[in-house]
């Protein structure tokens, strides 16, 4: 048994999935289900007696000590995380709650559940905490990427807040010993992503012939990943990785976000010839407060010690996923709910065109 928290989100359903299917042994998947966390993501599990599924919230002490008595999982897996820089811009409070408050209650209670364990149990027991490359800040063009020794340097709230839980769960390895490993992954892309993240957002907007707001001058660089290897590279940390160590994760694909944004353009113009050339909806609108230029990720670590690589080109990994939010619109109808949008009125209501 392993629990995992955020498992209704984008990357933990998908590592719940890849999980049960690689790997077979149970979940307990805690998530309190936030406007970013959908059942419909797990519905092919409804009848599978290995997943648990607890709706709750990772601050709630009690109902994670008495998860743990319960279920004496061998391992926890933590994604639950407010994830969206955007949100954590316009209202950091509920980040700092959970991804710091959140964070900490969860160390606090797996210590206690942890001291008490004996012999193999406590020897095998392990903390993977799920972060990002945000932590490091941003780079220039000509700057080398991220290591897993680059200092932190987090810019946006969502970023400072995952910093803040990098540290607590470094410190409780260095001062209690906890069996922990963190993992700083790059940005993911694919089934099941919550459509306020670039990706499905353009993807959903050129569906309907909307603008596709690009901030800035569009030169912002990311480094995109296929959910299905950031999922690969969690297995492979929690079976081989060392305690108290950090790896980072990423595609090797750094892509300017004007060019992703034309990229799915053409795999539209391909699928929806109807709504072609999709590229005349592109919009540059003004720019994120404090956006961070460029992330890359050096990936020589995990690649070296563990053995893992990703196996999805960038091109391909986004042809299957514009693929499926075409073919999933029950899903996206599912999730674009009165809160989604509120948020884009929100977000894109404030930003004038550039
Ligand atoms: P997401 O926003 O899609 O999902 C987060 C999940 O956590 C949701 O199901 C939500 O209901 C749940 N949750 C939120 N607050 C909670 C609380 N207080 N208690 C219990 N559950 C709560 O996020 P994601 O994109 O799947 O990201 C998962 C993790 O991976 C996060 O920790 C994020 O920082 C990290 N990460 C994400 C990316 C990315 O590109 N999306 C890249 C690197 C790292
Ligand atoms: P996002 O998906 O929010 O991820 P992150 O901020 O964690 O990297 O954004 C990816 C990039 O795309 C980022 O540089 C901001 C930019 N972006 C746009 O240009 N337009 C948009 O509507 C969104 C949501 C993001």
């Amino acid at each position: 048994m392993i629990l995992v928290t955020g498992g209704a989100g984008f990357i933990g359903s998908n590592f719940v999935l890849d999980w049960l299917t690689a790997e077979g042994t149970p979940v307990v998947n805690l998530d309190k289900l936030t406007y970013a966390g959908n059942l419909g993501n797990l519905v092919s599990l409804s009848d599978d007696a290995r997943h648990v599924f607890v709706r709750g919230d990772i601050c709630d002490r009690e109902l994670l000590a008495g998860l743990l008595r319960q279920h004496r999982p061998r391992a926890i897996v933590h994604f639950a995380a407010e994830s969206h820089v955007d949100r954590s811009i316009h209202d950091p409070g509920g980040f700092i709650e959970t991804n710091v408050v959140g964070t900490f209650s969860l160390l606090e209670e797996t210590r206690a559940y942890w001291a008490g364990l004996t012999g193999d149990e406590r020897e095998g027991f392990r903390f993977l905490h799920v972060s990002t490359d945000e932590v490091y800040g941003s780079l220039g063009p000509g700057d080398p990427a991220f290591t897993e020794s680059t200092a932190y340097t987090p810019n946006s709230p969502y970023a400072a807040s995952k910093a803040g839980s990098d540290h607590l769960v470094r410190a409780y390895h260095h001062t209690y010993g906890l069996p922990t490993i963190t993992t700083n992954c790059s940005n993911n892309y694919g089934p099941y992503q919550f459509p306020e993240k670039l990706i499905p957002l353009v993807i959903l907007n050129a569906c309907e012939g909307k603008p596709l707001p690009v901030y800035g001058d569009g030169r912002n660089v990311r480094d995109w990943l296929y959910v299905g290897d950031h999922c690969s590279a969690i297995r492979v940390a929690l079976a081989q990785g060392m305690c108290g160590e950090t790896y980072n994760i990423g595609g090797s694909a750094e892509r300017a976000n004007i060019d992703v944004v034309t990229t799915i353009c053409d795999i539209m113009d391909e699928l929806r010839p109807q709504g072609a050339p999709h590229r005349k909806l592109v919009t540059y609108v003004t720019d994120r407060p404090g956006h961070d230029r460029r992330y890359a990720v050096d990936t020589a670590r995990i690649r070296r010690e563990l053995g893992w690589q990703p196996t999805k080109r960038f091109e391909s990994g986004l042809r299957a996923t514009v693929e499926w939010y075409l073919g999933n619109m029950d899903w996206v109808r599912s999730v674009t709910s009165g809160d989604y949008r509120r948020w884009v009125e929100t977000n894109y209501g404030a930003r004038s065109s550039a």
